[in-house]
């Protein structure tokens, strides 16, 4: 997979400059209304109740602020955030050893989340149920079983792929949280919040440029800030105008909607070459080159999203606003 400014995955360089961006509490987070409405009431009456949140599993596309809410949850609970992901556990004993460091009203987060082992998995059961782990010692015959008590803990899951989580493990959370793309609206609210952590200023026109060209996720926002920053400061211009978002965003190669150079590659394909499809994921990849995994996962949460395109059984078409978006005479149909 090509590096794309306008990817949702997060970079490790990101990794790290995200923390200074994030909101601390449920109060500064921006959008995703319903979610945080709902988390208030379950963490005031853990809290009335002085128990640990149920478990929470957070689902939806990447860069939309799993792992900041895990760690809202943790500091509003008052406990800290362990956080790990599901390829990083490999086996039982990885586990257990995260497990039994834990103390009283930790947030355990597991980025990830299905990504986790059967073995791995079976571990996590007894742990999320009854607070406890089920050690086997010894070998053959001799082998005995013992339990371990821990402490009453939050376990937060995030996933980008909520259906390919095994239902004994989604069963096991008390809330299931779907987080939604953002309003532009709200992504203009995130990236003046960016802008006044970075100490630039930014015209309300210019925030609300690189929100629409954003793709719904924050963590595109607040990148895209970072490079329309570089050019305004090399540039000599005091803040960031309507004007010099554009002009930057123009060179960063993302257009009005957010879409870049493999989206077009991608689309532009699915029109001129498949008369528009249906044509099936496996051609799309072939004929463009990328991943099937990719594109399903990466490339076109967002196109369905905007409704470039459609997912039928028959494969994937391209709609009427693709094709008006591109100048292109709709021929489908
Ligand atoms: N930074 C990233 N996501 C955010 C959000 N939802 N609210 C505020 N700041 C953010």
């Amino acid at each position: 997979m090509e590096d794309r400014i306008v990817s949702a995955e997060a970079t490790e360089a990101e990794m790290a400059n995200e923390q200074n961006l994030r909101p601390n509490t449920l109060e500064d987070y921006i959008g995703q209304e319903a979610v945080k409405a709902n988390l208030a009431v379950f963490m005031e009456a853990a809290k009335m109740r002085q128990e640990a949140l149920d478990h929470v599993l957070l689902y939806g596309p990447p860069g939309l602020g799993k792992t900041t809410l895990a760690a809202i949850i943790a500091a509003e609970m008052g406990g800290e955030l362990r956080t790990t992901s599901g390829p990083a556990i490999e086996r039982a004993g990885d586990l257990a050893a995260i497990l039994t460091a834990l103390e009283p009203g930790d947030v355990l987060f597991i980025d990830e989340i299905h990504r986790l082992n059967r073995v791995v998995e079976e571990v996590l059961y007894p742990a999320m149920e009854d607070f406890c782990l089920d050690i086997v010692i010894g070998k053959g015959p001799t082998a005995r079983s013992v339990r371990l008590d821990l402490p009453p803990f939050t376990l937060v899951g995030a996933t980008t792929r909520a259906g390919m989580i095994s239902s004994p493990l989604r069963d096991r959370f008390g809330v299931l949280s779907r987080l939604e793309y953002y309003h532009p609206k709200e992504l203009a609210l995130i990236v003046e919040r960016s802008a006044k952590v970075f100490g630039v200023e930014l015209s309300k026109e210019a925030g609300l440029e690189v929100a629409r060209r954003s793709r719904g996720t924050p963590r595109i926002a607040n990148r895209l800030l970072r490079r329309v920053r570089d050019f305004t400061q090399v540039s000599g211009a005091p803040s960031i105008t309507l004007k010099g978002a554009s002009d930057a965003l123009e060179k960063l190669h993302v257009d009005p909607l957010g879409l870049d150079h493999i989206d077009d590659k991608l689309l532009k394909s699915m029109m001129e070459r498949f008369n528009g499809g249906p044509v099936g994921l496996e051609t799309i990849a072939a004929t463009i080159g990328e991943e099937s995994d990719t594109i399903e996962e990466v490339y076109e949460p967002y196109l369905l999203q905007i409704g470039f395109i459609q997912r039928t059984p028959r494969g994937r078409i391209a709609t009427p606003l693709c094709y008006s978006h591109y100048g292109l005479e709709y021929k489908n149909g």
